[in-house]
C-alpha cells in the first residue's frame, strides 16, 4: 500500500513501469530522511542527465504531489509522505480482504508430501521439520488463494518389514509392543542387524518374510497391520499436539497395486535397461546416475513408489503442482524420479518440486535409528512444556489454565524455533534459547500478542475512549473526538507508532514473498519485527490514553500477530 502510493506518483513523473519503479524503491536508512528512496541511476541514460540532477528535478515534481513531499539527496529522492493523510489509509487497507488474503494461487490444487515418517521407526528430526514446515506452507499457500491438499506419505513397505517381522517372530513380546511401540520396534530393528552379523541366516528369514508379505500371506500381513497401527497410534499423539491434520494419510503400502503400470509405462517407452540383473532407467543425458525400478529379484523400490504415487497424484487428486517437503539429503532421489517421469512424457513433471531443508540438531545430537541412538521428540515436547510451564509460573503466578498456556507456548517455542530459520539451513537447536520471552522466539511473539490484548481490554474498559471512537476503521479522518491527543499528523501515532504502523503494511508483500520462495521463515521474520516494532511503541508512546488512532493500531497489529502465528502452525493465547 505504501510502496503502491509512492509508486503511482513516480510512474507519472518517471514513465518507468510499476514493476520497476516498486523493485526500485527503497527504505532510506535513517527514518529522518523520509518513509521511501527511489535511486535515480537507471534514469540516467534514457533522460541523458546526471542522477543528481534528474533526483532534484524529480524532487520538486514530486512535491506537488498530495499526501507527500520530496527531496533531492545525491542521486536519490527521498520521499515523506504526509501522515495524517496516509495513516487512515492505511489502516483502512489493513482490514481489507484484498490486502491479508492476496489471492494470487486463483484455485491452484497443491499437493504437499509432508511428515511421511516411517512405520516401527522413530519419529525423526527430519519428519518434524517436514511436519511443521510443510503445515505452515499448507497454511500459507491456503491463505493466498491456493487449494493445498496435504499427504502423509508413510514409509510403511520395503524390505525391512520382513526383518521386523522376523525380529519379532524370534524376540518379541505383544504387550510390550503395543506398550512402547516405536521403542520396542526399535529394540527389536538393533537385535535383528546386531545378531546377523553373527547369523546370516537372518538375513534370508527376514527375506522371506517380505517376500510372503508381498504375496498377500495372511500372518505376514496380520503382523504388518499391528506394526503400522500400534506406531501410527504413537505418530498422532504428537500430531495432536502439534496441531496438525492429514487430509491424506497413504502409506508407500498404498501403491502396491500400481507399479506395475508404471513398469509397463516405462517398458512401452523403452526406457527400462537391465543392469546387473536389475531394471533401471539411464539419466546419461541430465547427468544423473541411474535410477533403479526394479530389483533383481523383481521386487520394486522407492523410486518405483514414487514414480507411481506422483502420477496418482496428478490424475486422481488433480494436482496442478506436486510439492515434496523432504530432507536435502534426498535431492538426487527426486531429481531422478522427476526425470523418469518426463522421459515417461508425463508433462506435468515440471510441476514437481524438491521442497529441501537442512539438517535440524538437539543440542547437538543428530540421530541415528540404526545404532538406536536417538533423541525422542516426545520427549522434547515434553520437556518444552515444562519449562513453559516453569517460566509462566514465575512471571503470572496467578494466571488461569496455565497447563493448557503452558502446552501452547512449549510446542509454540519448538514450532518457531524451527521455522524462523531459512528452511535450508542447518539449525542447531537450543531448547533453552526457544523458550526465552525475549529473544527472537516464539514465545516472544505469543507475549507480545498477550499484552497487546490485555492493553485493549484496558483500554476498552475506558468509557471515554468506547463512546467516541470508532474501532473498525473505517471512520473518517479528520472526525473530532474527545481525546486529549488530536489528529494533528505528528501526534495521531508518533514516530515509533508510524515506524509499527508501515511494518503491518508490509504484511501483504511478505505473504506473497513467502508463498514465491516456499518460505515460512518469511513469516517468522516479519512476525518477529512487527513485535519488535510493537514494542519499541509501547516503550515510547501512550496507547491505553492515546487516542483512538493508537488503540486502532495496537488492535491491527494484534490481529496480525494472531494471523502470523496461526499461519506458523502456534497459538495466539490472550494471556500469558
Ligand atoms: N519416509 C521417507 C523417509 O523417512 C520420506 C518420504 C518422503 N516422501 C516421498 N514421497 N518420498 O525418508
Amino acid at each position: 500500500m505504501l510502496l503502491k502510493a509512492a509508486a503511482n506518483v513516480l510512474l507519472t513523473h518517471t514513465g518507468l513501469e510499476e514493476k520497476e519503479v516498486l523493485s526500485l524503491l527503497e527504505i532510506p536508512p535513517q527514518p529522518e530522511w523520509g518513509d521511501l528512496a527511489f535511486p535515480c541511476f537507471v534514469l540516467a541514460k534514457k533522460l541523458r542527465k546526471s542522477p543528481q540532477q534528474i533526483a532534484l528535478e524529480l524532487a520538486e515534481a514530486i512535491s506537488h504531489e498530495e499526501g507527500l513531499s520530496a527531496s533531492a539527496a545525491g542521486a536519490y529522492v527521498n520521499i515523506t509522505l504526509n501522515r495524517s493523510v496516509q495513516i487512515p489509509l492505511m489502516l483502512a487497507e489493513l482490514n481489507k480482504p484484498d490486502f491479508l488474503k492476496p489471492d494470487i494461487g486463483h484455485g491452484q490444487r497443491v499437493v504437499i508430501d509432508m511428515s511421511s515418517p516411517n512405520i516401527a521407526k522413530p519419529f525423526g528430526i527430519g519428519h518434524l521439520r517436514s511436519t511443521v514446515i510443510g503445515a505452515a506452507l499448507y497454511r500459507i499457500l491456503g491463505e493466498t488463494g491456493h487449494v493445498p491438499i496435504s499427504v502423509n506419505h508413510l514409509g510403511d513397505w520395503g524390505t525391512q518389514f520382513g526383518k521386523q517381522i522376523a525380529a519379532y517372530k524370534r524376540w518379541g513380546n505383544e504387550e510390550q509392543l503395543q506398550q512402547d511401540p516405536i521403542g520396542e520396534s526399535l529394540k527389536l530393528y538393533v537385535r535383528f542387524h546386531q545378531e546377523a552379523e553373527h547369523d546370516p541366516s537372518l538375513e534370508e528369514e527376514g527375506r522371506e518374510w517380505f517376500r510372503r508379505l508381498e504375496h498377500g500371506d495372511a500372518e505376514a500381513q496380520r503382523l504388518w497391520e499391528f506394526f503400522v497401527e500400534v506406531s501410527l497410534g504413537e505418530f498422532d499423539r504428537m500430531y495432536q499436539r502439534l496441531n496438525i491434520t492429514f487430509d491424506h494419510v497413504l502409506g508407500e503400502s498404498f501403491y502396491n497395486d500400481k507399479m506395475q503400470a508404471v513398469v509397463a509405462q516405462l517398458r512401452a517407452k523403452e526406457l527400462l535397461e537391465e543392469s546387473d540383473g536389475a531394471l533401471v532407467v539411464r539419466l546419461e543425458e541430465e547427468e544423473l546416475p541411474p535410477c533403479l525400478i526394479l530389483k533383481k529379484d523383481g521386487t520394486t523400490i522407492y523410486p518405483t513408489r514414487d514414480l507411481a504415487t506422483a502420477i496418482y497424484r496428478h490424475e486422481v487428486m488433480k494436482a496442478d503442482r506436486l510439492l515434496y517437503v523432504v530432507g536435502g539429503e534426498q535431492r538426487l532421489h527426486f531429481q531422478q524420479v522427476f526425470a523418469v517421469l518426463k522421459r515417461a512424457g508425463e508433462t506435468w513433471a515440471e510441476q514437481c518440486e524438491h521442497v529441501p531443508f537442512g539438517l535440524m540438531r538437539f543440542a547437538g545430537k543428530k540421530m541415528s535409528t540404526r545404532r538406536g541412538k536417538v533423541v525422542k521428540l516426545e520427549e522434547v515436547l515434553d520437556e518444552a512444556v515444562a519449562r513453559a510451564q516453569a517460566i509462566i509460573t514465575q512471571k503470572n503466578p496467578d494466571l488461569q489454565d496455565q497447563q493448557e498456556i503452558a502446552e501452547d507456548v512449549g510446542i509454540g517455542a519448538i514450532i518457531f524455533g524451527d521455522l524462523k530459520n531459512n528452511r535450508l539451513n542447518e539449525v542447531d537447536f537450543s531448547l533453552e534459547e526457544a523458550l526465552t520471552f525475549e529473544g527472537e522466539t516464539g514465545p516472544y511473539v505469543q507475549y507480545t500478542h498477550a499484552r497487546i490484548r490485555s492493553l485493549l481490554e484496558k483500554a476498552h474498559a475506558r468509557t471515554h475512549v468506547a463512546a467516541h471512537s470508532d474501532f473498525n476503521g473505517t471512520a473518517p479522518a479528520q472526525e473530532k473526538h474527545s481525546s486529549e491527543l488530536t489528529d494533528a499528523s505528528s501526534e495521531m501515532l508518533g514516530d515509533a507508532g508510524w515506524a509499527l504502523l508501515k511494518q503491518l503494511d508490509r504484511y501483504h508483500g511478505q505473504l506473497i514473498r513467502a508463498v514465491r520462495q516456499l518460505e515460512p521463515s518469511v513469516i517468522a521474520r516479519f512476525a518477529l519485527d512487527t513485535a519488535q516494532a510493537f514494542n519499541r511503541f509501547y516503550a515510547k508512546e501512550r496507547i491505553v490514553d492515546g487516542g483512538r488512532w493508537r488503540i486502532q493500531l495496537a488492535e491491527q497489529t494484534a490481529d496480525i500477530l494472531a494471523s502470523t502465528l496461526q499461519l506458523l502452525g502456534l497459538k495466539a493465547p490472550n494471556r500469558m
